[in-house]
């Protein structure tokens, strides 16, 4: 179930967002840091959200770390370094467009079902992706002078 593998790219985004949070370096870096912790709160509710759906259909969620790191499309950011914020941007970008392209796998695997509850969550995710997006491709675009 594409869900599954959702629920599983939240948490290891989660772990990302923090990785970038804690190692960026930059002149921008206050308000990057700042951004990303904002980011990785919005993707915990998110992750907690998805979870409990599974609940409401008296289903378990998958919820050992191994499985979320088997299950999920997303590679690991190098831990042992600095990013600049170009990289981190570019990065960050990358796990928002995948996130948003599986939301949309989801969206169309639950509409089928008439699963109301996921396609009104998931189509949520996706407005807040596409706003994100939007913030992280005007972060790298060269300033009009
Ligand atoms: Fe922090």
């Amino acid at each position: 179930m594409k869900l599954d593998i959702y629920l599983a790219d939240l948490f290891v985004l989660y772990q990302k967002l923090h990785v970038i949070h804690w190692n960026i370096t930059g002149r921008q870096f206050k308000a990057f840091h700042a951004f990303t912790e904002d980011l990785y709160d919005e993707v915990h509710a998110k992750f907690d959200t998805v979870a409990e759906i599974y609940r409401m259909k008296e289903k378990f969620p998958p919820s050992k770390i191994k499985d979320y790191l088997d299950k999920s499309t997303l590679k690991e950011t190098p831990a042992n370094r600095a990013f600049g914020i170009d990289e981190a941007t570019e990065i960050i970008i990358g796990d928002l467009e995948a996130m948003r392209e599986l939301a949309l796998e989801v969206r169309k695997e639950h509409e089928k079902d008439d699963d109301f509850v996921v396609v009104n969550e998931i189509e949520d995710h996706v407005a807040d992706y596409d706003k994100h997006l939007w913030f992280m491709r005007a972060t790298l675009a060269k300033e009009n002078k």
